[in-house]
């Protein structure tokens, strides 16, 4: 075995006359990254100083956080709760599509974590409809997912958290705010049991198939 000799990026080098290992970019070289930096909002979920844009809600729905009351400091008052533009209902249908096809074989179709990969042995992650935020635990907040700013999922999508890869490169930061209405969508559809009248359980309860189904 050998040790391939090789630069770290902007080291020095003898090598090249201008005395360094990276190469000047081609002239009318196009960055694949920065393109969106003039729309902070629709490229990251996070907050910054610079975003002048409006931003629109999903459906005519205000289904943001409450992030204007938080104290100071705050993890959640670093998200967007609102989109950088309007979901239409046929946005949302694309946004279940992206869905099926990029999330589901993990969170499964409903989001409650119990994907084909997930049945096959990778790290469970947490429902959608039940469980609190991981990464806003480790930012010092316990808050349910179904209440985490629309901004957070959005940075959980790009960067990916934990275990789970970011899907930056595979889809576009469109139909990554599409997703995230789309996961909104299911949230917000589903009650919890214990909320359904008594009678309703009663209900569901006789329904029920004795052994637990797959969750897909
Ligand atoms: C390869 C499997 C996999 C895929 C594909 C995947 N996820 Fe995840 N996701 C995970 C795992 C595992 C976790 C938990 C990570 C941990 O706790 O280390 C997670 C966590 C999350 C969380 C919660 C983060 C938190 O704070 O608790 C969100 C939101 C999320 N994923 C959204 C998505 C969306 C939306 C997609 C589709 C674009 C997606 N994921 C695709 C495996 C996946």
């Amino acid at each position: 075995m050998a040790s391939q000799p090789s630069y770290r990026p902007l080291q020095a080098s003898a090598f090249f006359p201008d005395g360094r290992a990276s190469r000047p970019l081609l002239p009318g070289t196009v960055s694949r990254r920065n393109h969106l930096a003039d729309l902070p909002h629709l490229d990251s979920g996070r907050l910054t100083d610079l975003d002048t844009s409006r931003s629109a809600p999903l459906l005519g729905l205000a289904l943001g956080t409450t992030a204007a009351r938080l104290p100071e400091g705050n993890a959640l008052k670093n998200y967007y709760s609102t989109f950088p533009f309007e979901v239409t209902l046929k946005d949302l249908k694309r946004g279940r599509e992206r869905y099926n096809i990029y999330c589901s074989v993990c969170h499964d179709r409903l989001g409650t974590g119990n994907g084909m990969i997930v049945q096959r042995g990778f790290t469970k992650p947490p429902s959608f409809l039940t469980d609190d935020s991981r990464g806003l635990k480790y930012q010092g907040v316990t808050v349910p997912l179904q209440d985490v700013p629309v901004g957070y999922i959005f940075e959980v999508i790009t960067r990916g958290y934990g275990a789970m890869p970011d899907h930056a490169a595979q889809i576009p930061p469109r139909d990554r705010w599409l997703i995230v209405a789309y996961v909104r969508a299911l949230q917000t559809s589903v009650v919890p049991f214990s909320d359904l009248p008594p009678e309703e359980q009663k209900r569901l309860e006789k329904q029920r198939p004795s052994s637990g189904g797959s969750g897909q």
